[in-house]
Formats: structure tokens, sequence, C-alpha cells
């Protein structure tokens, strides 16, 4: 028996040995390469526990400090990574892993302790961002593909060196009447696959990111089958490339209707319809999904994770968190650019990490006002 996951998201992993072994008709990784993998993606998805996407570039931090009226210099990002990573020892048991960028990767807290050093003395997993970010994929209707294999395997091995176990590698498909095209998800699915293959070849655990953007009226059973078709060519991609399913993890859309949808769904019907996506496309071998949060609110993410955990079906992966937005937007908003809201800002996130955490266990129950508005913003580039 490889693995078992109850409904409650307890994992019981008993792997043989014999597993690890199994031959691929062109071997590329040993017992030895094999088990790492496999264990770190484990620890990540251990129990009760998801991932802290605190991996936005340059750029997107920009965007996310100007929505609170604080300039982007490196010191200013540095503060608010800061406000999460100071968080205490109750996130221990909520958060398996943290995503790095590269710039976080080198700084330190205020007392010169590197950030990197805070998150693993916590027992946390320490990531990072690896892609370099959509471009446009020629001869389609405004499709994308994502760069970043050019001296990846250089940048896996020197970050293996510092310390980072696992990596995030985000693709971007659109839903409107003439996307995504058979092409752009070929595209997509074949650069994660390749992403991935050079990742575990340094030890490290490769989340794949094909990320289906909620921008469109489309409705909940459009985005199902458009997440079907997509995962349907991801994994086909990984068999091709020989990707070790075991240590990886998929960072994939819920299932949910486009933004402008006029039609509303319950988390029932979003659980539903995301467990029966992934049951159809998702091999069992695959550790766990983190569902990434896509814009949701943060009650709205905690909610459907947690309706996602509760749904009456097999589910033979964790189905848990990787969420930027729904675990920063209180944080950011109570911080301000504000030494003395630092504290403040801190527990908010530490808040939003114990209820995903409950949630990532389908043991989350609602208990406040779900007055927040969305954290949309179309055609999100992160
Ligand atoms: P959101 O949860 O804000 O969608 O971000 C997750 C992420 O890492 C996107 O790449």
């Amino acid at each position: 028996m490889h693995k078992s996951v109850s409904s409650s998201g307890d994992t019981n992993e008993v792997m043989t040995l014999k597993q690890f072994e199994m031959a691929h008709h062109f071997p590329t990784l040993s017992t030895d390469q094999k088990k790492e993998l496999h264990e770190i993606a484990l620890r990540i998805v251990a129990p009760g526990k998801g991932i802290l996407a605190a991996d936005e570039s340059v750029g997107s931090m920009g965007k996310r400090l100007n929505q609170i009226g604080v300039e982007n210099t490196e010191e200013n990002r540095r503060q608010f990574r800061q406000v999460l990573f100071s968080a205490d020892d109750r996130i221990n048991s909520c958060i398996g892993g943290v995503i790095f960028f590269h710039e976080t990767l080198y700084q330190t807290a205020d007392d010169g302790t590197r950030f990197i050093k805070m998150i693993k003395d916590k027992g946390i997993t320490v990531g990072i961002k690896v892609d370099k970010g959509v471009v446009p994929l020629p001869g389609t209707n405004g499709e994308t593909t994502t760069q970043g294999l050019d001296g990846l395997s250089e940048r896996c091995a020197q970050y293996k060196k510092e310390g980072a176990n696992f990596a995030k590698w985000r693709c971007v498909l659109k839903i409107s009447d003439s996307t995504p095209s058979q092409h752009a998800i070929e595209e997509n699915a074949k650069v994660m696959a390749r992403y991935s293959s050079i990742c575990q070849q340094h030890g490290i655990v490769p989340i794949i990111e094909p990320e289906i953007l909620p921008d469109g009226d489309h409705d909940l059973k459009c985005c199902q089958f458009v997440t079907e078709k997509v995962l349907t060519a991801v994994y086909k991609a990984m068999f091709e490339h020989h990707v070790y399913l075991e240590g990886t993890l998929l960072k994939p859309n819920m299932v949910t209707p486009g933004h402008s949808c006029s039609t509303k769904y319950t988390p029932e019907e979003v659980a539903m319809a995301t467990v029966t996506a992934l049951r159809r496309t998702v091999p069992p071998a695959v550790t766990g999904v983190t569902f990434l949060s896509g814009g949701q609110s943060e009650e709205e993410a905690s909610l459907n994770l947690n309706a996602i955990n509760n749904c009456p079906l097999v589910k033979p992966w964790a189905l848990s968190f990787s969420f930027g937005r729904a675990l920063q937007a209180s944080a950011l908003k109570t911080w301000r650019g504000h030494r003395e809201n630092e504290n403040a800002a801190t527990e908010q996130f530490i808040k939003r990490a114990e209820i995903n955490s409950l949630a990532s266990q389908g043991r989350y129950t609602f208990c406040g006002d779900n007055s927040e508005q969305f954290i949309y913003i179309s055609n999100y580039a992160y």
C-alpha cells in the first residue's frame, strides 16, 4: 500500500523500498534520490500543513505595496517579508513550506538573522520560485508560455546549496471562446515537465502550477472542463519526461466560475467540481495538491478548501493550500508600512495560517462575517 489519505486529511504513508526502485524505461533518478524527493513532498503536506507563497516578484510586490500606499523599495519588501517570517511557533503546525523569491532568499531580519534560517529553524521547508515569468506565445490569441529554462540546472544546484528543497513554476492559461488553445495547453505542459525533471535531478521537489485564470463569465462546468483538459496534458507530459510523480506537488486553481459569471455556487458545488476534475486527471501517485487562491477572498478560499476536504469522494492525495493573497491580504492591510503595526499584522497572518490548517483537514467552521472583498485583479501576473 503506497499511501492513504482519509477525508480528514491524515496521510499514512508506507512506501516500500521496492516502490522507490520501480524502473522507468530510461532511469534518471537513483533509489536514494527518489526517496529524498518523496520525503520532502510528504513533509510539506503533512496533515494540517500547507504552503505560504511569499514569492512575489519585484513587480508583483510593487502592485501589493501600491495598494497600501507604500513605496516599492527593497527595504519595504524586506520589512513586509519580516512581518510574515517573524510569526511565532503557532505556525509550525500549519505551514509546511514557504516559497521565497530570489531576493528574499538573501535578505535578513532586523537582527541580522537570514530569513531562510528563521524559516528552517521552525522546521518549515524552504522553496524558491524559479520561473522567470510569462511571455507571449506567438501565433495564439494573446496566450502565454513561461520562461526560465535557460540556466535552470545551475540555479537549482545553487538553490539546493542555499537550503531550498522545493521549487515553483507557474504557467497561465485563459478561458475565452478561443482559449486555451491546444497549442498553449501542450506548450505549457511541456515546459512544466522539463522544469520538473531538471529540479528532480538536483533533489528539488517541483511544484507544478498550471493556473487557469478566473477572468471571464464562464460557469463552473466550463472551468471544470478546461481544468480537466489542462491537467490531462500536464500528466501526459510528466509521463513522457519521466518525472517521478511521488516527488512532485500540483498547485492548481480550484474549479470556480469566472469572476463575471452571474450564477453563484456554494463551496460544496465548487468542491465537487474540483475533486471530480482532479480524480479524472491527477494520478494517485502525486503526493499532494496545494491549491492557489487565485484572487478569492481569504474567507472564500478557506471555506472552499474546507469543503474540498469534506467532499464525499475518495481523495488519494493530500489536499491543502499554497496561498499567496489569501494568506497575506489582512496582514498587508494591517501593516500599511508602519513599524507600530508589525505585531498586529503578523497576528493576522497567523490567524489565516491556523484557519487554513483546519480547512486542509476539513475541520474549519466559519463563524465571522463574510464582508471581505475579492482580492481579484484581472489578468493577474505573479
Ligand atoms: P495566490 O494564492 O495569490 O493566487 O498566489 C499563489 C501563487 O503562488 C501564484 O503563483
